[in-house]
């Protein structure tokens, strides 16, 4: 749980180049869903590198209340003794999956289908998120739901008793609700399909395949199409988890504003569906290479190497590529701060469903310290100052949102004055070692 203690108000002050090897933890989507996928497969998965941040562990707990055995051991391994597919128990208590939008979206899909009822809520950012995208779609399985207005958790879930395959379109681009659809088909018999238009992250169906579920992905007119057969015998896992490529932006980022940094960031997983911002930053002008790259359980991976860009320019981010970088926007928007010119990111409404409005958290952020932002629905222009020209000084506001906090950090070490925010506590949620991490390699930053 995150966001339930006290606050811890941070500051990030102009620092001299950035050096070093940033070894960034596991990746979230895939800690998430390797516990999940593990608590539904029947025997033991074992999973190395999983991301030890609060949200994978509340999807932990999770897993336990519904009848999984989830054990860490002393070195950090973790091994789930799965229920198998329709095996889940019902919880005793509520479930509460703290910031985690992940967490309760593929959890709510995973029980939807087994004849039990339970209860979720989360911090005060997961209880303002919109939980209709996943009611909608399991009440085509024959699960009902009961939450707050506007859809909002608290919510109780009752799970179908007796499933049906369903057809679904997904409104948005969301790889949460996709997921969420794919794991209640999973106990329903005959086929579940789901149409995306615009594809989003593949690991659930790259995982499920490793699992031994039969899951196809045709691209046609219609968009992606993902078919899968209901009621496999989902076989346990040996995981090793890849490193997160959303938290190496942190880094990444970082180096090519401050000047004379070099940074090396290994094994980042370079899947299509997650890399979408090293490629934006490379069209913008960055010093960002990929070496060393290889092949490893069926992803590109490489060993990112990033070194101060003073020249870089603002560009329009093409909106086909949102999906594969929307967690990347509020870095990008300090990247872009110390372009020159305008960087234009359209196509971007998810932004504001996130564990914050994003758009509206680093717009005023920005503002406040002397970067100007036009903004509007689905839209948002940061006017790059150019390198040595931003001014820093203000104290943001990070909206329970670990990505806010660590964007306006990561801004700090080169504004002329120090940038602050009210609360960095959330960070913890996804990189628990990034303040140690991030002064590891030079940077400043302390807490007030
Ligand atoms: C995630 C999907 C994305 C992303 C989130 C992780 C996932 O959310 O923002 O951090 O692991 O499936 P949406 O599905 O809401 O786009």
């Amino acid at each position: 749980m995150s966001g339930h203690g006290t606050p811890i108000p941070m500051s990030s002050h102009k620092c001299g180049p950035l050096k070093g090897e940033a070894h960034v933890p596991g990746d979230k989507s895939i800690s998430h869903r390797s516990l999940i996928f593990g608590a539904m497969a029947v025997g033991e998965t074992v999973i190395t590198g999983l991301l030890e941040g609060e949200d994978v562990l509340d999807t932990a707990k999770a897993m336990q209340a519904f009848g999984a055995e989830v054990i860490r051991d002393e070195d950090g391994t973790w091994h789930v003794h799965g229920v198998g597919v329709g095996g889940f128990a019902e919880p005793d208590n509520v479930i509460d999956c703290g910031n985690s939008g992940t967490g309760v979206r593929l959890i709510m899909g995973a029980m939807a289908s087994s004849n039990i009822t339970a209860t979720f809520t989360g911090d005060a950012s997961l209880n303002s998120r919109p939980m209709a995208r996943v009611t909608d779609p399991i009440a085509h399985f024959g699960a009902t739901s009961v939450g707050r207005s506007g859809g909002r958790l608290p919510m109780t879930i009752v799970g179908a008793a007796d499933p049906v395959p369903v057809r679904y379109t997904t409104p948005m681009p969301s790889a949460q609700v996709k997921s969420a659809v794919l794991l209640a088909g999973l106990n329903a018999p005959g086929e579940t399909v789901v149409i995306e238009k615009e594809a989003t992250r593949d690991h659930t169906e790259r995982m499920l395949t490793g699992f031994g579920a039969e899951i196809t992905s045709v691209d046609t007119e219609e968009g992606r199409v993902i078919t899968l057969k209901g009621r496999p015998e989902l076989k346990p896992q040996t995981i090793v988890v890849p490193r997160d490529p959303s938290s190496a932006a942190f880094p990444v980022c970082a180096a090519l504003i401050v000047e004379g940094s070099d940074v090396l960031v290994p094994n980042i997983g370079l899947n299509p569906t997650r890399a979408g911002l090293f490629e934006t930053l490379r069209d913008m002008g960055a010093d960002l290479t990929y070496e060393n790259l290889r092949e490893e359980g069926g992803e590109p991976v490489a060993d990112l190497r990033a070194k101060f860009s003073p020249n870089l320019k603002g560009i329009e981010v093409p909106p086909a590529r949102a999906a594969s970088m929307i967690d990347e926007y509020p870095v990008l928007s300090v990247v872009a701060s110390f372009a020159e010119g305008d960087t234009v990111m359209r196509g971007v409404k998810e932004l504001r469903v996130k564990e914050s409005d994003r758009i509206e958290a680093m717009a005023s952020g920005l503002r406040l310290n002397g970067v100007e932002v036009e903004d509007g629905d689905d839209w948002w222009i940061v006017k790059g100052r150019g390198h040595g020209n931003v001014p820093g000084g203000a104290t943001c506001v990070s909206h329970l949102d670990h990505r806010i906090a660590m964007s306006f950090m990561v801004m700090g070490m080169a504004t002329e004055a120090p940038v602050s925010v009210d609360d960095g506590s959330p960070i913890a949620t996804s990189f628990p070692i990034f303040e140690g991490l991030m002064g590891g390699l030079g940077a400043d930053l302390r807490r007030d």
